[in-house]
């Protein structure tokens, strides 16, 4: 096992050589033809930064906070699928890495492990939620997490249906544990535990007063739809497209965002994923209005690197990377990545 797991783009190879490849193509998959999936990274290079100077440096806060919950830093770990893939404990090993480095976990509804043993190794911890045909389904699990002690929930709404992957997976390698066992109950019928279709914003009020949590909702690219999600009474939005997993050709996120963030106006948080491989990619994501983003398969590899202690490591790089950028940008907190730093071609006196 290795425990030093630096944030970077050579993470997926380093994890090739440890995973079997079913799981490694399960995790590193894309749908179509992957151009969603390869754009994802180079979005956040394209911005190019205008840092400060002359600013006292001499000490960084990358802290944050989110919804009333602590961070060390604005670096979450994303939901993602069957964490057993990767390590034997799964999302307990996960959760363990995660807590330790001061983050916060989204818990996939597709986890290996049950959320009651995940929440008892947790730190701080949102529950993912698709919404499934057979309410009821969906209603007990919602009731389940809540008690569990999930802080909020992030409804995915880019997949009404989940698109064929390239790589995708046969027969579960591992044992798919309670979530096999979850979702193969006999008695229901058969498109159950598939995800609804029939989706409209007003699910947004009914997951809150079922759960008395906040709702947060995943996959959204367009500021009306952000915009519609808010005024359900949604209390976060993530920029997402599932990490080119399920409409291929959209937008890379990092081009999403800004509208989206001009959209919200600031009445919820505005949270961003796909791609983000180094704390200057965080910098660049934050200085185009994100409050935190989401990291997924970064942290399956970590995990299948070096299990919890992996996870906590390659938080930790995060976090240090990023504390070096904002160092540099002339940033000493959060607040101070404004989106000034983005250089646009129409700033005052700057040719364009
Ligand atoms: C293997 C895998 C499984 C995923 N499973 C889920 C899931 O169960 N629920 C969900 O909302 N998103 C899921 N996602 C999407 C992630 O939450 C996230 O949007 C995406 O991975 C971010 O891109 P990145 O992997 O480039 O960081 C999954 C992604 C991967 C790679």
């Amino acid at each position: 096992m290795t425990s030093r797991i630096d944030a970077g783009p050579d993470l997926a190879e380093r994890a090739r050589g440890v995973l079997d490849p079913t799981s490694f193509a399960y995790y590193a998959a894309g749908s179509g033809e992957n151009l969603t999936l390869r754009e994802a990274p180079d979005g956040w290079r394209e911005p190019r930064l205008r840092p400060h100077v002359l600013r006292d440096v001499s000490t960084v806060d990358t802290r944050t906070t989110l919804l009333g919950t602590d961070l060390a830093a604005p670096v979450v770990a994303a939901p993602t699928a069957f964490h057993s893939l990767a390590t034997p404990q799964g999302e307990i090993a996960t959760a363990r890495g995660v807590a330790s480095a001061g983050s916060l976990l989204v818990l996939s509804a597709r986890s290996s492990r049950e959320p009651e043993a995940v929440a008892e190794a947790a730190g701080p911890w949102w529950a993912q939620i698709y919404c499934l045909r057979e309410r009821a389904v969906t209603e007990q699990y919602v009731r389940r997490v809540a008690a569990a002690g999930a802080r909020a929930l992030v409804l995915t709404v880019d997949a009404p249906y989940v698109t064929p992957r390239g790589a995708e997976l046969g027969p579960l390698p591992f044992d798919a544990g309670d979530t096999g066992a979850r979702l193969s109950d006999p008695a229901t019928r058969p498109d159950a535990l598939e995800q609804d279709p029939s989706l409209t914003p007003g699910v947004i009020a009914r997951l809150r007063d079922l759960s008395g949590l906040p709702v947060l909702v995943k996959g959204i690219l367009r500021p009306d739809d952000a915009l519609a999600c808010v005024e359900a009474g949604a209390e976060g939005i993530i920029v997402s497209h599932h990490g080119g997993r399920q409409l291929d050709r959209v937008l890379p996120t990092s081009r999403a965002l800004p509208p989206v963030v001009e959209a919200v106006a600031g009445r919820v948080p505005v949270l961003v994923d796909g791609g983000i491989l180094t704390g200057l990619d965080v910098l660049v994501a934050l200085a185009l209005g994100a409050d935190a983003v989401l990291v997924g398969r970064p942290v399956l590899w970590a995990l299948a690197l070096g299990g919890a202690a992996g996870v906590e490591s390659l938080l930790h790089s995060y976090r240090e990377q990023l504390s070096r950028a904002m160092a540099l940008a002339g940033c000493p907190t959060t607040a101070d990545i404004t989106p000034d730093l983005v250089h646009t071609g129409r700033e005052h006196g700057t040719p364009c």
